[in-house]
């Protein structure tokens, strides 16, 4: 017995263990924060700089990796809820572009470890343009929470996997609360659809519960893809940055090459790598626009693409045409990423531990990138 084994619990791996966190680390995130039946949402690092934050003219995201995917979801909610224009952008580039910056932006740094360099490095520049700096961090007492002027934990605790799980969903979460926080206060969502939202995203934690219950499922699927050599993954809306989150994973932990993309996209370019070796992974869970993606899904089945669908639970139609069917619980469609993200990390996962690599600390990565 040595100190990793007792951490690790009963988990084989601290990626498994942190996948199974989520419905405790998104309760974590929400505690305090959130009262449905009270009908209120409180973000104290909103609170503190309340007249800035409200009378921004935009929100500009800064970050890496899957923070990044975060951030592109950050981008949807708020725009959706709150309707504050928003701009994603990448640390290491937004640093080195001579961008346009000024005191009426508010820049929001994602960050699980808060010690990324290129990150760190946009803040200070926005600093020095004089935009208010907001970080959305797991890691207290970081150097991108000391310097932000305010700021969210996600209190999604110690992430040791290299691949970023809990503290995605621990993102995700902070932003849906801040954007929702935002736009009830601006008027733009109204008192019904706020209250909805709220009961809605209470109950996220028990819905990544039975979410979790596709392991066996998703265990048994990705023994059929372990001598895959490339993969794609598609989605609309919120699930476009989860078919890019989906893909990264499966990258960087199973050496497999996968491109995430929106699914409209696959006609101006990756349908021509469509065949019958290659398996497309669709996060169907979409409400608005369903036929749509029931459409992209037809396309790859026409070129005898296997399609491994993430569809919402006692959905029928896609199940026909799909070869692979994964259902997660219904929900609030601005809430999809929490769940859709759940299966496609458990693929990941599987996969890379059926082809024998090392899960937790995958070859050429660090878990905090310091230097440049
Ligand atoms: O600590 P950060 O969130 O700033 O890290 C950003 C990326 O380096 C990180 O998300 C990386 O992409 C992960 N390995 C993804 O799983």
């Amino acid at each position: 017995m040595n100190i990793e084994k007792l951490e690790k619990g009963d988990y084989e791996h601290f990626m498994l263990k942190e996948i199974y966190e989520q419905p405790s680390t998104i309760a974590d995130c929400m505690r305090g924060r959130l009262n449905a039946a009270a009908g209120w949402i409180k973000v104290g690092g909103i609170e503190n700089v309340e007249d800035r934050m409200f009378n921004a003219k935009r929100f500009i995201m800064a970050a890496c990796g899957t923070s990044w995917h975060a951030a592109l979801i950050g981008e949807y909610l708020f725009e959706e809820l709150a309707r504050i224009p928003v701009e994603v952008e990448y640390a290491s580039e937004l640093r080195y572009r001579n961008p346009i910056i000024n005191e009426d932006d508010v820049v929001i740094a994602l960050s699980q470890s808060g010690e990324t360099a290129d990150t760190m490095a946009a803040l200070e520049l926005a600093k020095e343009k004089g935009a208010l700096i907001y970080g959305i961090v797991n890691s207290v007492g970081s150097s991108i929470s000391r310097i932000t002027d305010s700021g969210s934990y996600i209190h999604a605790g110690p992430e040791i996997g290299v691949a970023s799980t809990k503290a995605f969903t621990g993102q995700v979460t902070a932003l849906t609360l801040m954007a929702i926080y935002m736009g009830y206060r601006r008027g733009t969502i109204p008192k019904s659809y706020y209250n909805q939202l709220l009961e809605g995203l209470e109950k996220i934690p028990a819905k990544v519960e039975e979410a979790l219950k596709c392991n066996d499922q998703v265990k048994e699927l990705a023994q059929k893809f372990i001598n895959t050599n490339h993969t794609l993954y598609l989605g609309r809306g919120y699930n476009f940055p989860i078919a890019l989150e989906g893909a990264l994973k499966l990258k960087e932990i199973s050496y497999i090459h996968a491109e995430g993309y929106p699914a409209a996209e696959m006609k101006h370019g990756p349908i021509a790598l469509i065949d019958e070796n290659m398996p497309v992974i669709v996060i169907a869970t979409n409400k608005s626009a369903y036929e749509k993606i029931v459409s992209n899904i037809q396309e790859v089945k026409a070129r005898k693409g296997i399609v491994i669908a993430i569809v919402t639970e006692g959905d029928e139609e896609i199940s026909k045409i799909a070869d692979y069917t994964i259902e997660i619980p219904d929900t609030e469609e601005p809430f999809t990423p929490l769940l859709s993200v759940i299966p496609l990390q458990l693929l990941s996962y599987h996969i890379a531990l059926a082809r024998g690599c090392n899960v937790d600390q995958p070859r050429n990565l660090a878990k905090s990138v310091t230097v440049e």
